[in-house]
C-alpha cells in the first residue's frame, strides 16, 4: 500500500525553523523517540530526509532489504551521501565478510576461550574501577589477539586509539566534513591511517612467512580464504583469494565492532550484577559446576542473563540504513539518500511484545513455550548484515560473567542511581564498582 499524494511523509515533530529536531534530541535521544513513538505512532519523520520506524515487520524490511534497498554504509564523518560509493563499498566489504565468516564461527570461538581466560585474569583485576575502559581494554586485547595471536604485539594500543578518536565524533549530530580543519577530525583521520598501516605491515609479514595460512586466527582463517578446498560458513567454495587491502580493512572492521560493543556490554552486566545480588548464588553455582573454561551448553542460566541484559541494555540501541536507490517502506515513498532509523532499545521494552518488559528476568528464555514474536530481540541486529561476531560475543560475554561470578564480589561504589548514556553506544555513565577476589571456596 502507498499512502495518499500529500502525506508522502510520515507525521512527525517540526522543531526549531532552523535546526530542526536535533536540539532536543541531542538533550535525551531516547526520550525524543519514546515522545514522537507515542505521539505519532509507530513511523514518523524526524526530518525532511530521515524516518523512524518502530513496528517488528518494518524493521524485519528495512534489515532484510539492506545490501539491495538500503546501505549500511555510514562513517563518522559527514560529505555529501555518495550512495554509489557507498554500494560499491559495500560490495567489498559483503565478498570478505563472506570469507571471514567460518573464522568467526563457534567453533573457533570456543578454540580462543582459553587465552580469553588469561587475558580476563590480567586486564580485570581486583579493587575500586571504572568499569566501563577496564572492559574496553579487556575486549582490545581479545579481539588483538583473536584475529592476530602472536603478532598482535602493539595492536591493542593504536586500537584504543583509534577507537578514542572514532569516540566524540559519533557522539555529534552534527558531522562535520573530511575536510574540516578541526583537532577533533585530524585526529581520527591520523589514528585511522596507523591502525590500517600496522594491519598492513602484519598482513605483508605473515604472507611473506612460511605456514602463512595456518588457521589459528582470523587471519590466518582470511589468508587461506580461496585456496583450493576452503569453504565459507554457507558451504559455498571460498572463491578467489582476498586482496591484502581487503584483509587489513575486514580486520579493522572486526577489531572496532569487537571492543566498544562487547566492553559495552559487559558493563551492563557489571552494573546488574552488582545491584542485584539476587542473582548471584545460582549463576555461581553454574560457574563453579562448569570449571574454569566451560562450554557454552554447561552456562544455560548464565546465558539466559546475557541474553536478558542485552534485551533490557543493547549497546547499539539505535540503528540506521541509507536509502540506495528509490523506494518504500511499510507504503512511504523514499528517495535515495534518505536516512532509516529505528531504536532496538523501544523494541526490546515495547509492551506489546514483552510482558513485564522493564524487569531483568532470565527464566524467560529458559521456559521453551516463551518464544519471542519474530524480530522483537535484536541485539545482533538482522538480515545481511546480522553482526558476524554472535557466536563469538556471546561465548565472550557468557564466560567473562562466569569468571566474574565465581572469582569476585561486586558493590557498586556510587551511592546514585546510575544514568543510561544514549548518546553514542548504550552505556551507563560513568559506573564504578569495587571487585574483590574472594578467598577460592571450599572444595574447589
Ligand atoms: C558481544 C556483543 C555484540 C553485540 C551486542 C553486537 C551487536 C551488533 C549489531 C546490532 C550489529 C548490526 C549493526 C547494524 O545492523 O547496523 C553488529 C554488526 C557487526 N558486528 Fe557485532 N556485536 C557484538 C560483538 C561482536 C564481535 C565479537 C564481533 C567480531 C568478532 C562483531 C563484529 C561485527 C561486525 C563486523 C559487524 C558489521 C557487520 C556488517 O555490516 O556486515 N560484533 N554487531
Amino acid at each position: 500500500m502507498t499512502h495518499a499524494a500529500g502525506s508522502e511523509r510520515p507525521a512527525g515533530p517540526r522543531g526549531h525553523w532552523l535546526f530542526g529536531n536535533t536540539e532536543e534530541y541531542d538533550r535525551d535521544r531516547n526520550a525524543f523517540l519514546e515522545r514522537c513513538h507515542r505521539e505519532y505512532g509507530d513511523v514518523f519523520s524526524f526530518d525532511a530526509r530521515t524516518i523512524v520506524v518502530s513496528s517488528p515487520d518494518q524493521v524485519h524490511a528495512l534489515l532484510t532489504r539492506t545490501n539491495s534497498d538500503f546501505l549500511a554504509e555510514n562513517s563518522p564523518l559527514a560529505g555529501s551521501v555518495d550512495t554509489e560509493q557507498m554500494a560499491a563499498d559495500a560490495e567489498l566489504w559483503t565478498t570478505t565478510r563472506r570469507a571471514g565468516w567460518q573464522g568467526l564461527h563457534r567453533r573457533v570461538a570456543q578454540a580462543h576461550a582459553e587465552r580469553l581466560r588469561e587475558i580476563f585474569l590480567r586486564t580485570v583485576g581486583e579493587g575500586e574501577m571504572d568499569v566501563l575502559p577496564t572492559m574496553a581494554d579487556f575486549f582490545g586485547r581479545a579481539t588483538a589477539d583473536f584475529c592476530l595471536s602472536a603478532d598482535a604485539a602493539g595492536v591493542p594500543e593504536t586500537l584504543a586509539e583509534n577507537v578514542a578518536a572514532i569516540d566524540p565524533l559519533s557522539r555529534d549530530s552534527l558531522q562535520l566534513p573530511p575536510w574540516w580543519p578541526s583537532r577533533k577530525v585530524r585526529r581520527f583521520a591520523r589514528s585511522r591511517k596507523r591502525l590500517l598501516t600496522l594491519m598492513a605491515d602484519i598482513v605483508r609479514r605473515r604472507r611473506g612467512a612460511s605456514g602463512a595460512s595456518s588457521a589459528e586466527d582470523l587471519l590466518g582463517v582470511l589468508l587461506a580464504a580461496g585456496a583450493a578446498g576452503a569453504l565459507n560458513a554457507e558451504g559455498a567454495a571460498g572463491g578467489r583469494q582476498l586482496s591484502d587491502l581487503q584483509i587489513e580493512r575486514f580486520l579493522r572492521g572486526i577489531m572496532l565492532a569487537a571492543l566498544g560493543v562487547p566492553a559495552a556490554a559487559l558493563t551492563w552486566i557489571v552494573y546488574e550484577l552488582s545491584t542485584r545480588p539476587d542473582f548471584l548464588a545460582r549463576l555461581e553455582e553454574e560457574a563453579a559446576a562448569a570449571g574454569d573454561v566451560p562450554v557454552m551448553g554447561d552456562l544455560p542460566y548464565t546465558e539466559a542473563f546475557v541474553k536478558e541484559v542485552l534485551r533490557l541494555w543493547p549497546p547499539t540501541w539505535l540503528i540506521g540504513r541509507t536509502v540506495r536507490r528509490e523506494t518504500e517502506l511499510d507504503g512511504w515513498r523514499l528517495k535515495t539518500g534518505d536516512q532509516v532509523l529505528f531504536s532496538l532499545y523501544r523494541l526490546h521494552r515495547d509492551p506489546r511484545w514483552w510482558s513485564d518488559p522493564d524487569r531483568l528476568l532470565p527464566e524467560r528464555w529458559l521456559d521453551p513455550r516463551t518464544v519471542p514474536v519474530r524480530h522483537t530481540y535484536l541485539p545482533f541486529g538482522a538480515g545481511p548484515r546480522v553482526c558476524v561476531g554472535t557466536q563469538l560475543g556471546m561465548m565472550q560475554l557468557t564466560l567473562a560473567t562466569s569468571w566474574l561470578v565465581s572469582g569476585m564480589s561486586i558493590t557498586p561504589s556510587q551511592e546514585a542511581a546510575i544514568v543510561p548514556d544514549f548518546s553514542g553506544l548504550l552505556v551507563p555513565r560513568d559506573l564504578r564498582v569495587r571487585l574483590e577476589r574472594r578467598a577460592v571456596r571450599q572444595g574447589a
